[in-house]
C-alpha cells in the first residue's frame, strides 16, 4: 500500500488490492479512466513529488524516467508517499 497526497494536502491511501484510480474515484477525485491497462493515457497525471512505479505501455521509457507523470489506471509507487497535481 501507499499513499497519494492532493494539492489540497489530503491523503489518500491505496491499498494493496486496488489500482491508484480506483482509491483515488472511491475518494471522489474526479478522474477519467478509459483502458485501465496502462495503454491510452487518458488517465494521465501529473506527478509532483515522489517517484511512480510505471506499469503502462503509453509513456515512452524517457518520460517514465522523468518521474513528472503517471498513469494511475495501473502505475503505483515506489516510495510510501505520491504527491499529485490533483
Ligand atoms: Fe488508459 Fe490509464 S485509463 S492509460
Amino acid at each position: 500500500a501507499f499513499d497519494i497526497e492532493l494539492r489540497s494536502g489530503r491523503v489518500i491511501r491505496v491499498a494493496a488490492e486496488q489500482t491508484a484510480a480506483q482509491a483515488l474515484i472511491a475518494a471522489g477525485v474526479p478522474l477519467l479512466t478509459s483502458c485501465e491497462q496502462g495503454v491510452c493515457g487518458t488517465c494521465l497525471t501529473r506527478v509532483l513529488a515522489g517517484e511512480p512505479e510505471h506499469r503502462d505501455l503509453y509513456l515512452t521509457p524517457q518520460e517514465q524516467a522523468a518521474n513528472d507523470q503517471f498513469t494511475p489506471c495501473c502505475s503505483r509507487s515506489r516510495g510510501q508517499r505520491l504527491v499529485l497535481d490533483l
